[in-house]
């Protein structure tokens, strides 16, 4: 608690350029839990490094996607919004937990599998240790509640065992965090294969739709998109197409499933294609100018990392205190 707020911490990786997954299934949500809470929002810069970045590049995304949050409507004066390596405390905490993290938990993340699979000339430790780091974000700020997508679900479960271990051999140190998984959009597949989730790494440009799209190339994905020959407009996993359109058009107009369904009865697949595509234009436009408006002021945005980086130290060196002490770290002399 601060202030008598619950706290909320998520973060996003500043890789590629996000898509309407990351703002569907993330971002949006944020935005709307973000009076409730008191939160911290932070790019996850020393997340991003277990995979090879150009130096040059990261620090342009970075400053980008820190932008980005701010310009999806998250009020930086009320909102910790800062880079995680800004905060030493992230890599601290990460070391401690990392002892208190087995290698068998890790080795059953999915996400590490994938992972390692795809960047097979560079298995690296990091990104082994990926899931302690997140779980020293949550912890290191306390928080009550985690927004996430359904791909980051498994990262929750194994921060909520690391902190339940340690809060049982040292007592209540931890808050043990909740995930918050919004109703449509927690999981958004590609355009191309709605087998596949949508991904900022996918090499075809038509299976992501990314926040930065014009609205024509909007369309034109969305025209473009892959569903089946069943003729029919239903929300089912018999039609996972179909499905994962019905649900993009829920989560940019926040109408229920049915009320979709209902709407687009007896409307042929050309029709809910164009429907979906012109909400996901309307949805990013206010997104997308505030992001061109933000961008051209340096001086604000510089005020911002300034002060947020300080705020989040703050509250990061609380708990880091706490848990060296409790792990038996002598206490420094002033
Ligand atoms: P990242 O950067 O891959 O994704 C950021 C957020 O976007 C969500 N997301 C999606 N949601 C719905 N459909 C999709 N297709 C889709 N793709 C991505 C993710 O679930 C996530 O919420 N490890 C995290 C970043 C992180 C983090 C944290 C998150 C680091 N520390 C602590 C929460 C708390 C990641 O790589 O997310």
């Amino acid at each position: 608690m601060i202030d008598g707020k619950k706290v909320l911490f998520s973060g996003m990786q500043a890789t590629g350029t996000l898509t309407i997954g990351n703002y569907l299934g993330a971002l949006q949500n944020w935005v709307k839990l973000s009076d409730e809470y008191e939160c911290f929002y932070s790019v996850v810069d020393l997340h991003s490094i277990t995979v090879r970045q150009d130096p040059a590049e990261l620090r342009k995304r970075a400053r980008n996607l820190l932008t980005l949050y701010i310009a999806a409507g998250l009020d930086p004066k009320k909102n910790c919004i800062y880079y995680q390596s800004h905060v030493s405390g992230h890599a601290e905490l990460s070391w401690i937990l990392n002892c208190f993290t087995y290698m068998g938990e890790l080795n059953r993340m999915t996400q590490f599998k994938d992972k390692a699979a795809k960047h097979a000339d560079n298995i690296n430790a990091g990104l082994f240790t990926y899931p302690v780091l997140m779980a020293a974000d949550i912890l290191l700020y306390q928080a009550d509640v985690v927004p996430v997508g359904i791909d980051q679900m498994q990262h929750l479960e194994i921060t909520r065992d690391i902190a339940q271990r340690f809060n049982g051999v040292y007592g209540d140190v931890f808050t043990i965090p909740e995930p918050y998984v919004g109703k449509s959009g927690a999981k958004i597949m590609s355009l191309q294969d709605p087998a596949k989730k949508m991904s900022k790494s996918d090499e075809n440009p038509n299976a992501s739709v990314y926040l930065m799209d014009d609205p024509d190339t909007i369309i034109r994905k969305f025209k473009r998109a892959v569903t089946d020959s069943m003729a029919r407009i239903a929300y089912t996993d018999e039609q996972p197409g179909i499905k994962n359109l019905l649900d993009i058009y829920c989560a940019c107009t926040g109408k229920t499933s049915e009320e979709a369904v209902k709407e687009f009865d007896g409307s042929g697949y050309g029709d809910l294609k164009l429907a979906v595509g012109e909400s996901v234009v309307s949805a990013l436009k206010p997104v997308q100018e505030r992001f061109a408006e933000l961008s051209k002021d340096k001086a604000y945005i510089d005020e911002i990392i300034k002060e947020n980086a300080d705020k989040a130290n703050y509250y990061a060196m609380k708990t880091l205190r706490k848990v060296q002490k409790k792990v038996g770290f002598p206490e420094r002399i002033r």
